[in-house]
């Protein structure tokens, strides 16, 4: 019985004979022999380590081995002809930190680092040459040669845990997914509005009071109402120290975040001395951004600064710490009569001066104890602090800017490196918004065309954005980086020669089911039916068209029915319904669903008087009529249109004089991002398309979830074969509201006509 079971496992080894290399990040240069062949690993496999300091690279691959192969490498100081992986350090010419080159031929393995960590890189390029899934005592190992070094610097990933508390075990298992990628930094967000993270022994009330918030939004912001669940938790300084070595060990800085001059709730509830108004505050419960931040003319609130810097420095040997800088309303500053007296005698020219001056100060005293400052890109606004590092977030213009002016950058634009935001078209589980595919994050270039090569060399790398409004747990964080985070690893570690998106979706299949074994969830978006909605020749209804990547045969049937029939063609849709497309992929099914609201107006000829904005145009006019109601805000930019300043003015051919009696628009509405719902909508019509007649007007918004809304005008039933719909923008946005004095945007998704 027990000899079955041992050859069960050894199967998967024996039959694995010739491996493809399959390392991602993809190194730099792998040569493999012509007839391929294979060192075997196994439990008798010693390992030696000819240099000093390569203890943390021995316990992290017998970490690893024992922990997904079920067993270890004996350590040995005299090592035997055969069988042996050598490890040793020796400095290479001509080669950058963390440059390594890996041997693996009959004898065993060789593994040269120029540095402690580039021994350390080898070791994880090793153990992406090893079978998965794993449990097997024999591992082949591909013989080949490969040189490897990073492209940047500055390879990083960021946590937010101010919106959400992750315990320690997850963030070693978080610092772990950055070795396994060979990343370099640990961006840790530890304080925000909704929750400060660390102990800080000086001020404890910013654990025992910061660290809580009394309840949590529920769904998408604005929310649909509280769950008032008490939420919390921060890391003691022990748990810190334990964590800055973890990552040591792993070759990973951690940077630590503590915001200002904005997004301190947390911090002004624990200490209402350091507002402007003195409070009271709350640790806040809801998301966005809030006008309450630290008072920036009182000499205590930089005092208390000061001392909680100097905590986090003693605990951080890390050269940079993040001072934020990022979305600080100055709506306080502008009334306080002590940041206000600060501007006259510093002679300030406004208040975004004052937020440079306190940049500025905060950063003299960070550089006195020999460290440097990053801030996000509104460090820019009012002159930069000297010696202050930007992350560019807002696109790449702040990045560019701040290399022009010589200072260093690490890029982390939105639309590129924000893992917020969602990976597929058919997300189901609430996020932030916007889309940010796999492919698009692996063909993101750092370093932007712009720069001359003297202000190339100041852009560091780029880094992974994790802001977890909407990532409540463990899963969903993982869900989130997977697989985009392996993505960014080859942006940021492979030359730009040997990155290849093709070579890169070969080995995404393997790297799934790495996933798989480290217990790691990640996001299937990549597998999923593509889907479009097409107008009709004949405008008898639409066409729904579905592809996938992988030359599969395709099914469709609509729910509620049972046949389904082989997919050749886009599907003629012509009344409501829930239509579903699948295909069969590694004995897995892969499905897509998509909602059809029908009403008169669908898949009509339609016209738009005025363009919408170019990065929100979706498939543009048809857009409107394709049937598909937008439920998901933002989160669905390919289903609206968006107009800033302008109106949106439609004219709906329906083909044939038809009754009608009531016109619904779908629209947005989150004043914080400057959408504005249409200030009415107006109804016309006309027989010939030429001569219109006003119905009726509207002004009623109705939320329905979260920002999406609708304005519905009802009118006398009328019969007519063309309707003209206006949708009037708000126009310029006013006084006392987010973006005031700027045009505001209007954002359409579809047109009902009943
Ligand atoms: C940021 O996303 N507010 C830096
Ligand atoms: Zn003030």
């Amino acid at each position: 019985m027990k000899k079955l079971f041992l050859a069960c496992l050894l199967i998967p080894a024996l039959i694995v004979q010739s491996q493809e290399i399959n390392i991602i990040p993809e190194p730099v240069s792998v040569r493999q022999p012509r007839i391929h062949a294979s060192f075997y690993l196994n439990v008798g496999t010693q390992i030696i380590s000819e240099s000093s300091g390569l203890e943390n690279s021995i316990s992290y691959l017998n970490d690893y081995l024992y922990r997904f192969y079920h067993f270890k490498l004996t350590p040995t100081s005299i090592a035997s002809r055969n069988n042996v992986i050598h490890l040793n350090v020796k400095q290479m010419i001509n080669t950058v930190p963390g440059a390594y080159i890996m041997s693996v031929r009959e004898d065993g393995i060789t593994i040269t680092g120029n540095s402690p960590d580039g021994v350390f890189y080898g070791i994880q390029s090793l153990l992406q040459m090893l079978p998965v899934p794993g449990a097997a005592y024999r591992l082949p190992v591909a013989y080949c040669e490969i040189i490897d070094y990073p492209r940047f610097p500055y390879r990083g990933m960021h946590l937010d845990c101010g919106r959400h508390f992750f315990n320690v075990d997850f963030i070693k298992k978080y610092i772990d997914f950055i070795a396994l990628h060979k990343m370099n930094y640990f961006h840790w967000h530890l304080t925000d509005d909704q929750g400060w993270r660390i102990e800080i022994k000086k001020y404890p009330r910013l654990t025992q009071i910061g660290a809580w918030r009394n309840g949590t939004i529920i769904g998408r912001y604005p929310g649909n109402g509280n769950d008032s669940i008490h939420y919390g938790g921060y890391y003691t300084q022990e748990q810190i120290k334990e964590i800055v070595k973890y990552a040591a060990d792993r070759y990973i800085t951690v940077i630590p975040e503590i915001e200002m001059p904005g997004h301190a709730s947390a911090a002004l509830a624990s200490y209402p001395f350091l507002g402007c108004t003195k409070g009271p505050y709350q640790v806040q419960q809801t998301w966005g951004v809030f006008d309450d931040v630290f008072c920036a003319g009182n000499d205590s609130t930089y005092k208390f600064l000061d001392d909680v810097l100097d905590e986090v420095m003693a605990l951080f040997p890390s050269k940079y710490i993040h001072i934020g800088g990022d979305e600080c309303p100055k709506t306080r500053w502008k009334t306080c009569p002590i940041c206000q007296k600060r501007i006259r005698t510093e002679k300030l020219r406004d208040e975004h001066a004052l937020q440079s001056y306190f940049i500025h100060r905060i950063e003299k005293y960070v550089n006195s104890k020999g460290r440097m400052i990053i801030g996000w890109d509104e460090i820019l606004e009012g002159g930069l602090a000297p010696n202050a590092t930007v992350m560019s977030w807002r696109g790449e213009q702040g990045g560019i800017d701040a290399a022009r002016q010589n200072h260093d950058v690490i890029m982390t634009p939105g639309d590129w490196c924000y893992f917020d935001h969602s990976q597929s078209e058919h997300e189901d589980s609430i996020t932030i918004g916007g889309y940010l595919p796999l492919n698009k994050v692996y063909n993101y270039e750092p370093v932007p065309d712009s720069l001359i090569p003297d202000q190339a060399k100041h852009i560091l790398g780029a880094q992974g954005n994790v802001w977890t409004e909407y990532m409540s747990n463990d899963r969903k964080v993982e869900y989130m980086i997977f697989p985009r985070m392996s993505a960014l690893s080859e942006v940021l570690w492979s030359s730009k020669r040997t990155r290849n998106w093709d070579n890169f979706e070969k080995k995404l299949l393997i790297q799934f089911k790495r996933y798989d074994l480290w217990n790691a969830n990640y996001s299937r978006a990549y597998f999923e039916l593509k889907t479009s909605v097409l107008p009709s020749k004949n405008y008898n209804g639409v066409l729904w068209k579905i592809e996938n990547k992988f030359n599969k045969r395709m099914f469709m049937k609509f729910a509620g029915i049972d046949s389904s029939w082989g997919y050749t063609e886009p599907q003629l849709i012509q009344k409501s319904c829930v239509a579903i497309g699948n295909f069969n992929l590694d004995n897995r099914v892969v499905e897509v669903s998509q909602v059809f609201h029908f009403n008169k107006a669908t898949g009509k000829k339609i016209t738009l008087t005025y363009e919408p904005y170019k990065n929100y145009y979706g498939d543009g006019a048809f857009t409107l009529v394709n049937g598909i109601q937008n439920d998901k805000g933002m989160a669905r930019p390919s289903e609206m249109l968006g107009f800033l300043g302008t109106d949106c003015e439609a004219v709906i051919d329906l083909g044939k004089p038809e009754s009608i009696s009531n016109v619904t628009v779908h629209t947005l509405k989150d004043i914080a991002s400057w959408i504005w719902p249409p200030k009415y909508v107006e109804v016309f019509s006309s027989p010939d398309g030429l001569n219109f007649t006003s119905l009726k007007k509207s002004e009623d918004f109705k939320t329905s979830n979260g920002m999406n809304g609708t304005i519905t005008v009802n009118f006398p039933l009328t019969n007519t074969r063309f309707v003209k719909v206006l949708a009037k923008n708000q126009g310029v946005i006013q006084a006392g509201n987010p973006g005031a004095g700027y045009d505001s945007w209007l954002f359409e998704d579809e047109i009902e006509v009943n």
